[in-house]
C-alpha cells in the first residue's frame, strides 16, 4: 500500500544502522548574504571541531541546520508564494517527497515550502553523497542549493527525530500501530450507490476517491472489483479508511495530500490516466463531532478547523490576525452572513482585549452581535465561512476541476458531490464549460466550436438523495451529485 505524503512522514521501521540527516533547500530560498553568513558559520564550526579532534558532526551541524531551516522558511521568495495557502505544494519540494517514498532506508522527512530535511539509513552499497545527488537529479524542476547539509546521526538520535516527525505530523505518520488505536470513525456516506455506480467499478478499472474519508465510497468501489487510489488530507480519515478497508489492501492505495494536487500526487505514483474520479466535497462527521478539531460551535475546543492538522493557518490565526475588512469578506463570501461587517467589527474589538482561542469564545462573540432567531445558531454561517477559508475549500475544488479531466482516460467519469451552493455553482459552471460543443456570443454571427469541449454530461440535472436516504440521514438533504464523462 502506498502512502505518499506532502507532510512529515515516518515509516514504522526503527533505525538500526548508519543514519544520515540531510538538509536540502532551494537555491532561491535564501539571499546570497544569508547563505554566505551561514556557510561562514559552518566552515568555522567544522574548523573548531577539527581542531578539537571531534570526529563526526553529531548535533553541532544539526543546530546550525535548524537555523538554516528557519532562515529558509522566513525567506520564501517567488514563485513559492503558492505555498502559504496550500501547505506544502507537491509540485515543488513535495516532488522530492514522492521520490523519497520509494527509497529504501527512508526513515522520516520534514518539508518546508522551500527545504527538505530527510532522515535516511544506508541499506546498500550506495554512499550518502551519491544518494543525495540522485535525489537532486530525480527532481530536475527544483534548483537545489549545491551544498546540502549532510550529518551522520546515531541510531538513537535518528529514532528520536523520527518520533518528533511523527508527532509533528499529528497523526500524519500512517503506521499500522496507529490503525490499531484509531478511534471510531462514524461517517454516514451520502449518495453511496448513486456516486459509485456512476463510476462503473469493475475488475481492472482504476478509480480515484479524492475524498477518502472513512472509506464509504471506496468500499463499494473495491467491492465492485476496482483498484482504488484514495486521497485525504486528514490523517485520522486515512487511518480509519485503512482499518476499515484492510481486506482490500492489495487493491487500495492510500495517498496523503490535498486533492488540489491530485494530478501531481498520482503521477508521482506512476499513474497517468484513470477510469474515474469521485470527490465527496466537504468535511466528515468526525471532523465536526470531535471537539478538539475545533469545527463546532456547540462544544468547547481550540479554534482550529484544519482538515490537515499540519496546514499552516488555523481558524484562530485568521480570527486573531486578519484585517477587519478581510474577516468581513470571508464571512460574507463563504457564509453569506448578512451581519458580516458587524461581526468582524466585534471580533476585532474583542481580540484587542484577549486573543480568541476557543470555538465557544467565538460563538459567544457572534451570538452577542446576532441574537438567536429560529432554530439555527447565530454562529452557523460564520463557522462555515471560516472553515471554508481555513481549508481554502473553493480554491482546492477549482484546482481539482481544472486538472481532473486531464487524469481521465477517454470514457472516464468525473463525479462530484457538493453540499452547498457555492461549491455546486463552481461544479455546474465548470461542467457546463467543458460539455458544450459550441459557444455563442451575441456579437458573433454564428456559434463557434468550444476549444474546451472535452466531455459529455452524464446527469443533466444533479442527482439528489432519495426519500429513504433522507429519512435515514438528514445531512444528505443538501447533497448534489453531478457527473460528466470524458469524450
Ligand atoms: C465528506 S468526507 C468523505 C467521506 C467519504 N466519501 C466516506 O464515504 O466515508 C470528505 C473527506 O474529504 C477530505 N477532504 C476535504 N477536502 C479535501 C482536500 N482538498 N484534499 C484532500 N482531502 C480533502 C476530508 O478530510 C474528509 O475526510
Amino acid at each position: 500500500m502506498s502512502s505518499a505524503a506532502t507532510e512529515s512522514h515516518a515509516t514504522p521501521a526503527a533505525p538500526a544502522g548508519t543514519c544520515y540527516k540531510v538538509l536540502m533547500w532551494e537555491a532561491g530560498a535564501l539571499t546570497t548574504e544569508q547563505l554566505n553568513a551561514w556557510q561562514h558559520a559552518r566552515r568555522e564550526l567544522l574548523a573548531r571541531m577539527r581542531d578539537a579532534g571531534i570526529k563526526g558532526a553529531r548535533g553541532n551541524l544539526a543546530r546550525l541546520g535548524e537555523e538554516l531551516r528557519e532562515l529558509s522558511q522566513q525567506a520564501v521568495v517567488a514563485p513559492l508564494d503558492t505555498c502559504a495557502q496550500a501547505g506544502f505544494p507537491l509540485a515543488r519540494v513535495g516532488a522530492l517527497a514522492a521520490k523519497l517514498q520509494r527509497e529504501e532506508g527512508l526513515l522520516a522527512y520534514r518539508l518546508t515550502p522551500c527545504s527538505a530535511t530527510v532522515l535516511v539509513e544506508l541499506t546498500g552499497e550506495e554512499g550518502i553523497d551519491s544518494l543525495v545527488a540522485r535525489w537532486c537529479t530525480a527532481t530536475p524542476d527544483l534548483q537545489w542549493c549545491s551544498t546540502p547539509l549532510v550529518e551522520a546521526v546515531s541510531a538513537a538520535e535518528a529514532a528520536e527525530w523520527q518520533e518528533s516527525c511523527r508527532n509533528a505530523a499529528g497523526a500524519g505518520a500512517d503506521t499500522e500501530a496507529d490503525e490499531e488505536n484509531a478511534p471510531e470513525f462514524h461517517h454516514v456516506t451520502v449518495l453511496r450507490s448513486e456516486a459509485v455506480e456512476a463510476l462503473q467499478p469493475a475488475e481492472g478499472r482504476v478509480l480515484v476517491d479524492a475524498t477518502l474519508g472513512g472509506g464509504g465510497h471506496s468500499e463499494l468501489m473495491l467491492q465492485g472489483g476496482a483498484t482504488v487510489w484514495g486521497i485525504d488530507q486528514d490523517p485520522a480519515a486515512r487511518r480509519a479508511a485503512r482499518k476499515r478497508l484492510a481486506a482490500y489492501a492489495d487493491r487500495l492505495h492510500i495517498v496523503a495530500g490535498n486533492f488540489r494536487n491530485a494530478a501531481e500526487l498520482l503521477r508521482a505514483e506512476g499513474l497517468e490516466a484513470v477510469d474515474g474520479i469521485l470527490a465527496d466535497i466537504g468535511i466528515s462527521s468526525p471532523q465536526v463531532d470531535q471537539a478538539e478539531r475545533g469545527f463546532s460551535f456547540l462544544a468547547e475546543g481550540p479554534l482550529d478547523m484544519r482538515m490537515n492538522p499540519a496546514a499552516p493557518r488555523s481558524a484562530a490565526d485568521i480570527v486573531n490576525t486578519a484585517a477587519e475588512s478581510e474577516l468581513a469578506d470571508i464571512l460574507w463570501q463563504y457564509g453569506e452572513e448578512r451581519a458580516s461587517r458587524a461581526i468582524a467589527r466585534r471580533i476585532v474589538q474583542e481580540r484587542a482585549k484577549a486573543p480568541i482561542t476557543t470555538t465557544t469564545q467565538l460563538a459567544d462573540i457572534i451570538a452577542g452581535v446576532l441574537p438567536r432567531k429560529g432554530k439555527q445558531h447565530p454562529a452557523t454561517r460564520s463557522f462555515q465561512a471560516l472553515r471554508i477559508a481555513v481549508n481554502d475549500e473553493l480554491g482546492a475544488l477549482d484546482a481539482l476541476l481544472e486538472t481532473g479531466l486531464s487524469l481521465l482516460k477517454s470514457g472516464g467519469r468525473f463525479a462530484i458531490i457538493t453540499f452547498h451552493s457555492l461549491e455546486d455553482r463552481a461544479v455546474k459552471r465548470y461542467f457546463d464549460r467543458v460539455t458544450r460543443p459550441e459557444i455563442d456570443r451575441p456579437e458573433w454571427p454564428a456559434p463557434r466550436p468550444n476549444p474546451e469541449y472535452a466531455a459529455r454530461q452524464v446527469t443533466r440535472k444533479p442527482i439528489v438523495a432519495s426519500e429513504a436516504e433522507l429519512a435515514a440521514n438528514p445531512r444528505a438533504r443538501s447533497a448534489k451529485l453531478r457527473v460528466i464523462e470524458k469524450l
